[in-house]
């Protein structure tokens, strides 16, 4: 099998707003615009393709596996943006970040709703 996700769509009500803002959080780069999209692309090679919305926007979900020390430098720069977050999908334990599967793993959203996640431990990889 070779299927791998290559791109998918985030709606936003002001794309380059968007797409700064989780790069700049990611430490990942805003590539150049491509067609409507600005995409900003992960190692693995999938890119997140930041589109303006021509109407209300459902917020998603989108989660990021990182090492650890790519966990305290993006969970440093969340708190010194000032963000919100939170240690589950729902929001109910703000102030908090998770230890599942053994390692560590935060919530939070970005401009327009979208649920954005980083984790140290794939779902379910923990003993
Ligand atoms: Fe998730």
């Amino acid at each position: 099998m070779s299927v791998q996700l290559n791109h998918t769509i985030v709606h936003s009500a002001d794309k380059k707003a968007s797409a700064d803002f989780l790069a700049s959080l990611l430490g990942l780069e805003v590539q150049p615009q491509f067609g409507p999209f600005l995409p900003v692309v992960t190692v693995n090679e999938v890119a997140l393709d930041f589109a303006d919305a021509d109407g209300p926007i459902t917020p998603q979900h989108y989660a990021f596996l990182v090492s650890e020390e790519e966990f305290d430098g993006i969970f440093g720069r969340i708190q010194d943006a000032g963000l919100t977050y939170y240690a589950d999908p729902y929001r109910t334990r703000p102030g908090e970040i998770n230890h599942n599967d053994g390692g560590r793993g935060v919530y939070w959203l970005d401009p327009d709703g979208h649920v954005l996640e980083i984790l140290t431990r794939p779902y379910g990889s923990g003993s």
